[in-house]
C-alpha cells in the first residue's frame, strides 16, 4: 500500500541556534532557555525573524561565527562587571579611546556588533525589551513615515521597525564604519534596503540636521557610551516633530569595555529626558536573572518611550 507522505515540519533557525549553543557552549544554555521560557511561541517567531535576516544578509555559515561572537561579547561583559565590582566605578575611558580602539577597528567592531545582534533575543531581559518595543512603541505609531535611528549598530532594531511600520523610511546615523556596512547588509537581507539609508555621523552632531524632521526616533544602547549623555536627549528633541515619539534604551550599573557614563538610578534617565523637553510615556527596567554572588551592582537595561512636548508644560 502506498504511504502518503506526512509533511515534515520546517526546522526552525532558532532550534538550530540552540542546538549549536548546546553542543559548543553548553554553559550558556540555561540563560538562553530562560529567555525562551516566558513566551515560547512568540519568542521563537522573534528569534527566527532575526536569524532569517542574518542568514539572508551574511549566509548560513555566518551563524556559528555569530554564536562565537555572542559568547565572546557576553564573557567580556561579565569580566568587565567583575572588574567594576572590585573598582566601584566603570573603567576610565574617553569617547576618543572607544572610537580608536573599537568603533573604528573593523575586525573587533564587526565581531562586537554580530554578538550584540544576538543579545537582542538571547538575553532574557533584552528579549523582554524587544517585545515591549513592538507592543509599546511600534504598534502605537502605525502611520509613522520619517524614522531616524541613532546608533543602529547591526541594524536589527531598525529592521524590526520597518517590518512593523509599512509606511516608514529610515535614516540611520552611526559613528562606526562597521555599523554602516553591517546595517546596510542586514536591511538588504531583510528586503527593506529601498526604505533604509545610513550615514557615518556622530550622534551629537545631529543638531545640525533639519529640526522637527522625524515622526519617530529610535536610539538603543548609545546613551551610556557618551561623556555628556544629556546632549543626546537634546538631539532627540531637536529631531522630533512636536508630538513625535522616541524609543530609547540605556544600561545602568552595567559595565562594558565601551561604557563611559555610569547611570546608577532609573530616575537619572527620566530626568534627562524631561529636562530636554520630552515627556516619558512609558518606562521599563529589566535585569539578568543571574548575577555575581554578593554583587553590589545590579546590571539593568532600561527603556523609555518619550514624546516631544508641544510647549513648556505639555
Ligand atoms: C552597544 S552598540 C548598540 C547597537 C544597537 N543600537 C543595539 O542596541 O543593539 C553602540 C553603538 O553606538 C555607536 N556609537 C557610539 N558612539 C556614537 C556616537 N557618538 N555617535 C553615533 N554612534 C555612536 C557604536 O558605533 C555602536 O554601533
Amino acid at each position: 500500500m502506498a504511504r502518503t507522505a506526512t509533511p515534515t515540519a520546517r526546522r526552525r533557525p532558532v532550534d538550530g541556534l540552540f542546538e549549536d549553543i548546546a553542543a559548543r557552549h553548553p554553559r550558556s544554555l540555561n540563560g538562553i532557555r530562560e529567555a525562551r521560557a516566558a513566551a515560547p511561541e512568540r519568542y521563537s517567531d522573534l528569534a527566527d525573524t532575526f536569524l532569517d535576516w542574518a542568514i539572508r544578509a551574511w549566509g548560513r555559515d555566518a551563524l556559528p561565527r555569530m554564536v562565537d561572537a555572542f559568547i565572546r561579547f557576553t564573557t567580556g561583559v561579565n569580566m568587565a562587571q567583575a572588574r567594576y565590582e572590585r573598582a566601584g566605578h566603570y573603567e576610565n575611558k574617553t569617547f576618543q579611546d572607544c572610537l580608536n580602539s573599537l568603533y573604528n577597528e573593523k575586525e573587533s567592531m564587526d565581531d562586537y556588533l554580530l554578538g550584540v545582534y544576538l543579545t537582542n533575543f538571547l538575553w532574557a531581559h533584552h528579549a523582554e525589551i524587544c517585545f515591549r518595543y513592538i507592543d509599546h512603541f511600534l504598534n502605537r505609531i502605525p502611520d509613522a513615515k520619517a524614522l531616524v535611528e541613532i546608533a543602529p549598530g547591526h541594524g536589527g532594531w531598525g529592521a524590526l521597525a520597518l517590518k512593523h511600520l509599512p509606511a516608514a523610511e529610515l535614516l540611520g546615523y552611526d559613528i562606526s564604519p562597521s555599523s554602516i556596512r553591517l546595517a546596510t547588509e542586514l536591511m538588504t537581507g531583510a528586503g527593506f534596503n529601498d526604505r533604509a539609508r545610513y550615514e557615518l555621523k556622530d550622534a551629537l552632531d545631529l543638531d545640525a540636521v533639519p529640526a522637527e524632521s522625524a515622526d519617530a526616533v529610535v536610539c538603543n544602547f548609545l546613551v551610556e557610551h557618551l561623556e555628556r549623555p544629556e546632549k543626546l536627549f537634546a538631539v532627540i528633541r531637536h529631531l522630533l516633530k512636536p508630538g513625535g515619539q522616541a524609543f530609547l534604551t540605556g544600561a545602568l550599573t552595567a559595565a562594558q569595555i565601551d561604557h563611559i557614563y555610569e547611570f546608577r538610578s532609573e530616575s537619572e534617565l527620566v530626568k534627562m529626558a524631561e529636562d530636554a523637553g520630552l515627556r516619558v510615556t512609558d518606562a521599563f527596567s529589566g535585569a539578568p536573572r543571574r548575577t555575581l554572588p554578593n554583587a553590589r551592582f545590579l546590571p539593568r537595561s532600561m527603556l523609555l518611550v518619550m514624546q516631544r512636548r508641544r510647549n513648556e508644560i505639555y
